[in-house]
């Protein structure tokens, strides 16, 4: 079926105009709405009990649906305008079309809960850029875990939620992310950024006040078909160098360690490299945040630089195209700071600059790409929104 765009509609209201389309009528369904996350500060240190600062932003996924009374899961996605139908009863990880996976793994996480899922039928789709690392996948699977929740009456705590749906990718979909993404999606507070420490869970959120100066989104446009390898690889190569060092102190995290560098000569070189970035990225992340409550926006900028080049030259997933962005605002007028957010090889740069720079430094940065990379970069002019929310039916 063939789903037309109309401009004058919002998104919301086309997701639930397919919904109409789709399935029939409006009766009794519920809609929620999730936006997309960018991290400000603290990469790859979630999934080793690190601190991140990321901030949920006016980018969106939306899912309307409703229960079935068989055991059907009948999902329709806007954005790809392709159905897909499975049994509750028996889910299976789906290779040709991977866009269902986000959706059955947080099925089948509600199940081995013990809830015997019913069947539903759902409508997904929005304006979260995919593979751009803006966590379109973490939430699409926040969206569903609170369509689910919300939809069969069953009362999950937010932070068990979050869970839920990290597991419903590790497990379900197999890429070892972290929690921030999942948590950043559902629980992150408009105007602020979400302080979460990865290893306690305590999270507290921080007002952005950095005055005249905003965030943009750079999108390298890059496909990054070998990112989760090259994910699972790094998650790979920290989980051993932790096992080395608890043969020495006693610690849950890498994080945790007392003085990196005492293992210079004990993991091996590679290892060594990317446990320094994590350790070093955590103690960064506290002192970025003392910076930014301080109103010490150009200090917060210094540690986004360092943080990029850490990523870049000790835990090794940065891209040409990466760094061309971030050399790129370092001679720029007004650019306070910038670095790669999310998981790297590809996606976004987040650069934190004067609001009233932007037009010339995306325009200057445009025609300088597009010469090198044969290309345009996207740019997002990005607001921190609140978390997760849902509707009932109008
Ligand atoms: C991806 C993962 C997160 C996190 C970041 C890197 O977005 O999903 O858990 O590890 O990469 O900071």
């Amino acid at each position: 079926m063939k789903i037309s765009y109309n401009f004058v509609m919002s998104m919301k209201e086309h997701i639930e105009e397919a919904f109409v389309k789709v399935f029939g009528n409006r009766e009794d369904f519920i809609s929620v709405t999730t936006p997309g996350r960018a991290n400000l500060i603290g990469e790859h240190v979630d999934y080793q009990g690190g601190h991140v600062l990321p901030m949920a932003v006016n980018r969106f996924i939306y899912c309307t649906g409703r229960k079935r009374t068989d055991n059907k899961i009948k999902l329709f996605s806007f954005n790809y305008n392709e159905s897909f139908e499975a049994d509750t009863q028996n889910i299976s990880f789906q290779s040709a079309a991977k866009w269902p996976n986000y959706i059955l793994g947080v099925v089948q996480e509600f199940k081995k809960l013990g809830h015997s899922m019913p069947g539903m039928e759902i409508v997904f789709g929005g304006d979260v850029p995919v593979g751009s690392g803006l966590s379109s996948s973490a939430a699409v699977e926040i969206c569903t875990a609170v369509f689910m929740e919300k939809m069969y009456d069953i009362k999950i705590e937010p932070v068990e939620l979050i869970k839920l749906a990290r597991r419903a990718e590790n497990e379900f979909v197999g890429v070892q992310c972290g929690i921030m993404d999942q948590f950043a999606v559902h629980l992150s507070k408009k105007k602020s950024a979400l302080l979460l420490d990865c290893g306690s869970l305590e999270y507290r959120h921080v007002p952005l006040q950095t005055g005249s100066a905003g965030f943009l989104l750079v999108d390298t446009k890059k496909e990054r078909s070998l990112s989760s390898s090259v994910y699972n690889e790094r998650v790979r190569s920290v989980t051993e160098s932790l096992s080395v060092i608890r043969k020495h102190e006693s610690v849950e995290f890498l994080t945790q360690v007392e003085d990196m560098a005492a293992y210079r000569n004990i993991l091996s070189g590679e290892n060594f490299k990317r446990a320094l970035h994590i350790w070093e990225e955590n103690r960064r992340v506290l002192s970025a945040v003392k910076s930014l409550e301080d109103g010490m926006t150009d200090d917060f900028g210094k540690a986004m630089y360092e943080s990029h080049a850490s990523l870049r030259d000790l835990y090794e997933v940065s891209c040409d195209e990466l760094d061309f962005i971030v050399n790129f605002s370092k001679e720029s007028d007004g650019v306070k700071g910038a670095r790669l957010t999310g998981a790297g090889m590809g996606g976004c740069a987040i650069v934190l600059l004067e609001k009233n720079k932007i037009p010339d430094y995306s325009e200057k940065l445009s025609a300088l790409y597009a010469n090198r990379f044969g290309r345009k970069p996207k740019f997002y002019d990005v607001e921190p929104v609140n978390g997760a929310h849902f509707e009932n039916n109008p």
